[in-house]
């Protein structure tokens, strides 16, 4: 597996992830010999990325392929990868790499039973399946990798190739791992928006320019600092103004509350965790943060009693 040269590559699913890693595999000096996908999408993704790839069925596109990188919606990938075998398009000499997060070598048993070696190689970075994400590869993009220990090296030098840097995930660990990427990512987007329409409701009239700089440089300090970041009422124990916060919150958002209850809480306790703020100190609010989630849960229950 320490051969440098050149791999004919199959892209089975050429959407967002698929042909995105194909074209910037060919940019490495692969080869790209032939992609799957149905959809008006996927084809023109393979026209405009992967402009040497034949389209072909995905059974086509495996059989023959040094590397058959299939990268389809995670709960398409199990029944796919049966499905080739079956077809006899796996088999020994042949590697078979899923993008997925969430699942590990589990999903490629039967590309193994035929005699194929197995990776996951998931990158963690968000896809759009245009030329822009070929520049975020090539700024650097972790790869959540799992992998046979033979073969390490031959993943190493794709994630390589692929402009990127390999953080091994055991094989137990991918949904954990997964549950964090999302966590991080996925829920970001979530209270971002959130923040822009209350925003939006104090009267703000351009929220997004209001919080562009606020948020860069939290999300710098947190990325460097870790909990040594926090700033705000919580860090300092102001349990007046978070009592403020959800009484304004509950009057114009209530559909707020809930999450910001949770993440108060998740705070003040990784802020007393990580020294930041005392236990007494802590005390004041945390008090307002359980009576307010016992008066939400009231209120909650009331509306739900009344539309029963
Ligand atoms: N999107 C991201 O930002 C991102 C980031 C990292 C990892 N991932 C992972 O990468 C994988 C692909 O995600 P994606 O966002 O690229 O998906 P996507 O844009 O929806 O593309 C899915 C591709 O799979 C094909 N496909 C769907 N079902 C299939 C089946 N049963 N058999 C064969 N091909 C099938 C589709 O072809 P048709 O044209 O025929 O529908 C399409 O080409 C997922 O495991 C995802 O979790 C995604």
């Amino acid at each position: 597996m320490g051969n440098t040269s050149p791999l004919s590559v199959g892209i089975v699913g050429a959407g967002r992830v698929g042909a995105a890693l194909g074209a910037a595999l060919a940019a490495a000096g692969h080869q790209i010999i032939a992609a799957s996908g149905r959809s008006a999408a996927s084809r023109t993704r393979i026209a405009e990325l992967l402009p040497t790839a034949a389209v072909r069925p995905a059974e086509e596109v495996a059989a023959g392929t040094r590397l058959v990188i299939v990268s389809v919606p995670d709960d398409a990938l199990t029944p796919l990868i049966a499905d080739l075998a079956e077809a006899g398009a796996l088999g020994p000499d042949q590697i078979v790499a899923h993008t997925s997060g969430a699942h590990g070598l589990g999903a490629l048993a039967p590309a193994v039973v035929a005699g194929a070696g197995p990776l996951a190689l998931h990158p963690a970075m968000t896809f759009t399946g245009t030329r822009l994400d070929l520049d975020r590869l090539r700024s650097g993009v972790s790869f959540g990798v799992t992998a046979p220990v033979d073969l390490r090296a031959f993943a190493t030098r794709i994630v390589a190739d692929l402009g990127g840097a390999v953080e091994w995930i055991p094989e137990e660990r991918r949904a954990l791992y997964h549950a964090a990427l999302a966590h991080g990512s996925n829920h970001l987007v979530t209270l971002v928006n959130e923040a822009m329409d209350r925003l939006r409701d104090a009267g703000v009239t351009d929220p997004a320019r209001v919080l562009d700089p606020l948020l860069h440089a939290a999300l710098d300090n947190t990325l460097r600092l870790g909990d040594a970041a926090l700033t705000g009422p919580v860090s300092r124990g102001d349990a007046g103004t978070v009592a403020r916060h959800l009484a304004d919150l509950g009057a114009s958002a209530p559909e707020s509350v809930p999450a910001y209850l949770a993440l108060a809480r998740r705070t003040a306790d990784r802020a007393v965790a990580a020294g930041r703020l005392l236990p007494a100190d802590a005390e004041q609010l945390l008090d307002v943060l359980a009576h307010n989630r016992l008066a939400h849960n009231r209120l909650a229950h009331d509306c739900e009693e009344a539309t029963a």
